[in-house]
Parts: structure tokens; C-alpha cells; sequence
């Protein structure tokens, strides 16, 4: 599959609007915010130095937890942006909007000069955003002349930053986003058999893909609070496996893991997305440990997605020892069920032809 890629787009001098995923989580230390894990960042770079290099003019937009469309303090993008600005080569001049959309904005966006950087503030502060209305879309692309989306982990979001912008501007796909599409498309398309596709966490979101998935996988094992959901459970066939939970729910039992360790041996490609348990807390970290184990023991090409489950084996000091870790667990689900796309690549692809008018 030919995705548009950053490469093909005409961006020297012009104002590139890039929607990137900054969703990282955060500590407090000594009275200031911190990023704790600045992988998401990196993820990033290597699109922001080429368009730097480029000499395009970048405005950077992005979300940070879920504020539910209110302004939220503790969820500004400021401290992040900041973090952002210590990976950059040290020439490269910044700023922060506070505001993503109105006159101040627009006048910051409008005064970049070649190579400068404007990031804009948490988009989910607009309830717009999320509910992706035409004209939030429009004054977004109203900012810029070309956008590329470099968030993979949220283009399953029909929002406005991700699926809304590309009906208004020439677009493509960021570096990083290929890279995942491609890997995980190979994945999806020419599979080493048997598939394990692996659930955990709390995200509901992911219940949906996984129902989906079983068309595709040959076994689907369903560990961590997503236990509980109806849906999951009424609609197992003979190749899901449930796992039982802990009296007080916080991991699964020692049984389940071992059932889950024993699919796994077998395995020929396992994809993770949810930690069994409680993992933060070293006592309800035994069920994850014993899956991650089981993975990488396993010969089976491994895929790990979203920020919890690559912490978790981070803090088991197995993360390197994974075939591949995908930035979003919710896309990466997604992808996979919706057989190898995306909203937002869905959205970029109508645009393909118009691109290449510019
Ligand atoms: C993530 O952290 O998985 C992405 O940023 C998407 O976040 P969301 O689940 O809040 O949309």
C-alpha cells in the first residue's frame, strides 16, 4: 500500500501544520512538571528535523490526557513543550501559544520565519476537537498551508486535528507513522501463524477491536480489568481465553498466566496491547511479569503497543527484548482490525490526487 508520504510534499518556506502525539506522561518534582518518559517525543523528531532542514515554518499541535474540552492546568502542553525544545539542535527558536485557535495565535503562526517553531496548547481544551466540527478543522488549517500527521497512537480518533484538517490542506504522513504502518501492515498482510493477540488494560476501546481480531487471530487471550466487560466475555468462541482475576481484581491469577505462557510458547507472531494488572504496584506486576516472560522466551515475532504496556516491560527490563513497539495500543488494535488502515490515514488518502496540484 503507497501512503502518502512527507517526502512527496512541496514544504520549503511553507508553514507545515503537523499533528504530532504528545500524550506522554508527566511528573512533579520540586514543584515542577516533568516529563517522565519522552519516548513519544523522539518519536517525532525525526520528522521536525527534516522539515526544519527543509526551512519550512512548523506549527506542532497535539493533546495531553483527556481533558474533556475544558482547560485543565495539570493537562497544559507547556511543561511539554519545553521537554520538546531540549531534544531540538539548541539554534532552533521556539515558541508557546497558549491558544490554539483566535487572533494572537494566528499572528504567531502568520510571524514564523523559516526553520522557527510554534507549539500550540493542548487541542482537547476546545470540545470541538474531539467532536470534530468543520469549522475547528478549518481555523486549524487556516494557520498553515500543508499538513502531515506524525501521530500515529491517536489517528483511530475521528477528531478534528486528525481527520478534519486534511479535507482543508495538501497532506501526508510523518516518518514515524509510515514506519508503523508499514510494520504492522506486513504484520496484518503475512502473518507468522499461529497469531496471539494479547489484551489487557482498561481502555473499553480496545474490547471492540478485539472481537474484530478474532477473524484474524488464532487465539485471543483477555487479561486486566478488560476481564470484566460484558461484550468480551459473552462473545468468546473456542479460540479466546479469558483470564480469571485476583480476589481484589488488581492481576491475574497464577493459573491464568501459566495458561497464557503455554498459548504463547507455541506462538509464531503475539501482539501485546494492556497490561495484565495493576503492573505500577511490584505486587500485582506477577501476571505481566509472567507474559512478558513467555514473549520474549518465545520465538515468536513480538509486537508490544501503547504507553502502559511498553512502562510495564520497561520496568520488568524487558523492553528491549521485543521485536517491535508500536506507539499506540489503541491504533495499533485498530489497525489491525480495520486490515491495515486508519481514520486519519483514510483521511490523507482521499486527498492523494489534490496533492499533486501543489
Ligand atoms: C494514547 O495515549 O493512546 C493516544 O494519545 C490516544 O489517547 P486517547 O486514548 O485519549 O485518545
Amino acid at each position: 500500500m503507497e501512503l502518502p508520504s512527507i517526502a512527496d510534499l512541496k514544504i520549503t518556506d511553507k508553514r507545515v501544520l503537523l499533528r504530532a502525539d504528545f500524550d506522554v506522561p508527566l511528573i512533579v518534582k520540586e514543584e515542577q512538571v516533568l516529563v517522565a518518559d519522552d519516548t513519544r517525543l523522539r518519536q517525532v523528531l525525526k520528522t521536525v528535523n527534516w522539515l526544519i532542514k527543509k526551512k519550512s515554518k512548523l506549527i506542532i499541535m497535539a493533546h495531553l490526557g483527556r481533558p474533556g474540552g475544558k482547560r485543565v492546568a495539570a493537562l497544559s502542553l507547556r511543561p511539554v513543550a519545553r521537554a520538546f525544545s531540549k531534544l531540538l539542535p539548541a539554534k532552533i527558536k521556539w515558541s508557546f501559544s497558549p491558544f490554539v485557535l483566535g487572533k494572537k495565535a494566528e499572528k504567531k503562526a502568520a510571524g514564523l520565519k523559516p526553520g522557527e517553531i510554534l507549539i500550540l496548547e493542548n487541542l482537547r481544551f476546545y470540545p470541538e476537537e474531539e467532536k470534530n466540527t468543520r469549522s475547528f478543522a478549518g481555523s486549524l488549517a487556516g494557520l498553515a498551508d500543508v499538513f502531515v500527521n506524525e501521530a500515529f497512537a491517536v489517528s483511530h480518533r475521528e477528531h478534528s486535528s486528525i481527520v478534519g484538517v486534511p479535507q482543508f490542506l495538501p497532506a501526508a504522513l510523518g516518518f514515524n507513522f509510515l514506519k508503523e504502518a508499514r510494520i504492522l501492515g506486513q504484520t496484518f498482510k503475512n502473518p507468522r501463524r499461529p497469531v496471539v493477540v494479547v489484551l489487557g488494560g482498561r481502555k473499553k476501546s480496545k474490547a471492540v477491536a478485539g472481537q474484530i481480531l478474532l477473524g484474524w487471530a488464532d487465539a485471543i487471550l483477555v487479561g486486566g480489568e478488560l476481564v470484566e466487560l460484558n461484550g468480551i466475555v459473552e462473545l468468546a468462541t473456542h479460540h479466546k481465553v479469558k483470564a480469571n482475576l485476583t480476589k481484589n481484581g488488581e492481576d491475574i491469577t497464577p493459573d491464568s498466566a501459566q495458561e497464557f505462557a503455554q498459548i504463547i510458547k507455541g506462538a509464531g507472531t503475539v501482539i501485546w496491547s494492556g497490561p495484565m494488572g495493576a503492573y505500577e504496584t511490584p505486587c500485582y506486576r506477577k501476571g505481566t511479569a509472567v507474559v512478558a516472560r513467555a514473549i520474549v522466551d518465545s520465538r515468536a515475532f513480538s509486537i508490544i503497543g501503547g504507553g502502559d504496556t511498553e512502562a510495564a516491560l520497561t520496568k520488568l527490563g524487558l523492553v528491549d527484548k521485543v521485536d517491535y513497539v508500536c506507539s499506540g495500543g489503541g491504533a495499533m488494535l485498530d489497525f489491525l482490525a480495520q486490515r491495515g488502515t486508519l481514520p486519519g490515514i483514510e483521511a490523507i488518502r482521499g486527498r492523494k490526487n489534490r496533492n499533486a496540484e501543489i
